[in-house]
C-alpha cells in the first residue's frame, strides 16, 4: 500500500515535495541528538543537513559511525582476495564523504584516495573538509575524469540504485575502464531481500531476471529507484568481470541490506 502511494506521488511529481517535508520533520526531531553529537567532535567537519539526509539518513552519529565501520567493512572483504599496498582507489558517488573521510586512516599502506560524484556541492563540500582525498566532479553519465587504468579498486555504495538500465551498461564500462586488469571493482545493489517492497508488477519483472526502476524523477535522485536481479548483474559483468563474491542483503535491525559484489576486472 506505501509502495503504491509513494509511486503514485511519484507520477503526479509530488514526491520532491513530500520528500523535503520529511527532511524538515526529521531535522527537527533529531535536533537536539545531532548538536550534542557534532559538539562532542569539535575538530571533526560535518556536512549540511541535507546532504546527510539525501545521501543517508539524517543522525550525525550513524554519518560517522557507519561511514567508519563502512570502511573497515570494504578493508575486510578486499583482504579477503588481494593485498591493499600502493593502491589508487576511488569512492565513486561520495557523497558527503561518509565512507571514504575514513580510508586513509583505516587503509593507509601508501595508497592515494580519490572521490568522485555528480552533484558539484557534494565535490565541493568533501575537498574544503576532507583532508589526504582529492576530489573530481562527474556528470549523470561517463566519463570519470581520471585516466584508463588508473585504479586499483573502485567501489560505489548505493549508486547502481538509482540509476536507469541504460545508465547500467554505461557505467559499468567506463568503472572497468579506470580500473587496472586484475583491479577490483565493488558495488552494492538492491538485490532479492528487497522484493518484499515492490509492487506486482516489479515483482514480475524482476523474477524474469530484468532491472526494475521507479523513474518520473531525475535519474541520480534518491527517489529515483533501481532494483537489479542477480541475473541482471551478471549478464551486465559478463565477458568483462569475474565476480568474486556475491553477498545477497539481508533484513538488518535498521532495515533492507544491499547485495554486495565484488568483481575482478578481466
Ligand atoms: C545514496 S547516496 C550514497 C552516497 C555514498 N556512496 C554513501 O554510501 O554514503 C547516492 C550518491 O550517488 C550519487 N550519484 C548518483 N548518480 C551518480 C552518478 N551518475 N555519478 C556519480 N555519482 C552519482 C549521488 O549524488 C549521491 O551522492
Amino acid at each position: 500500500m506505501k509502495q503504491k502511494m509513494v509511486n503514485l506521488l511519484r507520477r503526479v511529481g509530488l514526491i520532491y515535495i513530500i520528500d523535503y517535508a520529511r527532511f524538515t520533520v526529521i531535522r527537527q526531531k533529531n535536533n537536539s541528538k545531532n548538536k550534542a553529537f557534532k559538539k562532542r567532535y569539535p575538530n571533526e567537519s560535518f556536512p549540511p543537513p541535507y546532504m546527510v539526509y539525501e545521501t543517508f539518513r539524517l543522525d550525525y552519529q550513524r554519518y560517522f559511525d557507519s561511514g567508519k565501520d563502512t570502511a573497515e567493512w570494504i578493508k575486510k572483504e578486499i583482504d579477503n582476495f588481494k593485498i591493499i599496498k600502493n593502491w589508487n582507489i576511488l569512492d565513486w558517488g561520495c557523497g558527503p564523504g561518509r565512507v571514504i573521510r575514513h580510508l586513509p586512516t583505516i587503509i593507509g599502506n601508501d595508497c592515494s584516495f580519490f572521490g568522485s560524484d555528480y552533484n558539484p556541492e557534494y565535490v565541493t563540500w568533501c575537498a574544503k573538509n576532507i583532508p589526504n582525498v582529492t576530489f573530481k566532479k562527474n556528470e549523470l553519465n561517463p566519463p570519470l575524469l581520471f585516466n584508463t587504468g588508473e585504479m586499483d579498486l573502485v567501489y560505489g555504495l548505493s549508486i547502481f540504485t538509482h540509476l536507469s538500465e541504460h545508465s547500467h551498461y554505461e557505467w559499468i564500462d567506463e568503472l572497468l575502464r579506470v580500473l587496472k586488469p586484475g583491479g577490483v571493482l565493488f558495488i552494492t545493489t538492491h538485490g532479492d531481500i528487497t522484493k518484499q517492497n515492490m509492487i506486482e508488477a516489479e515483482l514480475g519483472q524482476y523474477e524474469k531476471g530484468e532491472l526494475v526502476t521507479r523513474s518520473n524523477v531525475k535519474e541520480g535522485h534518491r527517489m529515483y529507484v533501481a532494483y537489479q536481479p542477480p541475473a541482471f548483474m551478471e549478464k551486465l559483468f559478463a565477458h568483462k568481470a569475474k565476480v568474486l563474491s556475491h553477498q545477497s542483503g539481508k533484513q538488518q535491525s535498521w532495515g533492507l541490506q544491499q547485495d554486495l559484489w565484488i568483481v575482478e576486472k578481466l
